[in-house]
């Protein structure tokens, strides 16, 4: 009787922390800029602010989770206020996780997915950004990727295009992936010279490549999401880097609809998220990513959304998962101002 009492006191007093710790991250985080369509984002903890592409304009936006701003950030020759410039701005990514110094932008060919339309061949580029950003940024550096996707041609007989997301390794080099033609890897030095990486035959389908990216800084391995598999590693220290089909313990399901993926630090332990609409799908590995246990949860308003992008947020030492969304559906000029990060349930963060 005594225990019973004593150990329901114990259980009410864990279940009130619990519920405490968990009420203080926001759900959803509100992200409000007009026609904003964030394919991708990222999570600036040192500086507390998002990073989020808009798509249509190709630029790429700040906000101020706290108060409730933003500007933008226009790249010369890329954006476009009527938002029905050449390219698109399709992925963000910050050079580390914590006190990043740098901030990577990829915009791919705004017809590279328009399947009626489509161009393997139209201009797409790859940007570098010094932080703090402020509204008259410019780049450190701009590449255009039409001649390493010459030369990938060249060597493989399949030109990649449609480049969608980077990750940087721990000396600064850049990993663009390209989600279509063939899943390929592009790397790009600190100091902007660009170069065929990796490359795989694709399975033929509509959007062979892959999705999403991101570095594990632990092991050293890149790892690509979709495509050809759920997941694929890459040795970034090999000099003829392999792409390593990461064994899935579990049932990760279709390959259709996987978007980006995004490396999250969880007590100094590596978990990967990747989006598969209405799901975020985390990744753990305790063998250097020859294989990887999952965890799936989801949210039911990211399943018609345009979900996309994952991104860890902080507020304090809490730190949650969330998910963006682009609305694709609504076009260039739907007139939404309303743009929420969904939290996802963080037993996805526990291994
Ligand atoms: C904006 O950032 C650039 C590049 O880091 C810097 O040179 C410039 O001084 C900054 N401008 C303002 C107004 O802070
Ligand atoms: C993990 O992989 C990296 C890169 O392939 C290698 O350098 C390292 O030795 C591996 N570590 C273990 C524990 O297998
Ligand atoms: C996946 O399963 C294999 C075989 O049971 C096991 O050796 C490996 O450690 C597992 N990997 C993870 C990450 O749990």
């Amino acid at each position: 009787m005594r225990t019973t009492l004593f150990l329901s006191a114990v259980a009410g007093f864990l279940c009130a922390c619990s519920t405490a710790w968990a009420a203080s991250l926001p759900d959803p985080i509100n992200v409000n800029i007009k026609n904003l369509s964030p394919e991708d984002l990222a999570y600036d903890r040192t500086r507390q602010l998002f990073y989020l592409s808009n798509l249509w304009k190709g630029e790429i936006a700040v906000w101020d989770p706290k108060r409730q701003s933003h500007f933008n950030v226009q790249i010369d020759g890329l954006t476009n206020l009527n938002a029905n410039g050449d390219q698109q701005m399709s992925g963000l990514s910050l050079e580390k996780h914590d006190n990043p110094k740098r901030l990577y932008a990829v915009a791919k060919n705004s017809r590279a997915f328009n399947f009626n339309d489509q161009s393997k061949s139209g201009p797409s580029t790859f940007h570098a950004f010094d932080l703090p950003l402020n509204a008259s940024s410019k780049p450190v550096w701009s590449i255009d990727i039409r001649d390493v996707q010459s030369q990938f041609k060249q060597k493989y007989g399949t030109r990649p295009f449609g480049i969608v997301d980077s990750a940087q390794d721990n000396d600064g080099n850049s990993y663009v992936i390209f989600a279509l033609g063939a899943p390929a890897i592009a790397k790009v030095t600190h100091d902007g010279k660009i170069s065929t990486w990796a490359f795989e035959q694709g399975n033929g389908g509509q959007r062979p490549g892959y999705t999403g990216v991101a570095f594990d800084p632990a092991t050293n391995k890149l790892l690509a999401f979709g495509g050809p598999r759920a997941l694929t590693a890459f040795n970034v220290k090999a000099s003829n880097p392999k792409p390593h089909a990461v064994t899935i313990n579990g049932s990760f399901g279709t390959l259709d609809g996987t978007e980006k993926l995004a490396y999250v630090p969880v007590n100094g332990q590596t978990v990967l998220v990747g989006a598969r609409a209405p799901y975020a799908i985390s990744f753990h590995t305790t063998d250097n990513w020859s294989s990887a246990s999952i965890k799936k949860t989801k949210r039911s308003e990211l399943k018609d959304s345009g979900f996309t992008g994952i991104v860890d947020y902080y507020s304090g030492n809490q730190q949650g998962v969330y998910g963006s969304s682009a609305f694709f559906s609504e076009g260039s000029k739907g007139g939404r101002t309303e743009w929420p990060l969904y939290k996802f349930d963080s037993s996805i963060l526990q291994y």
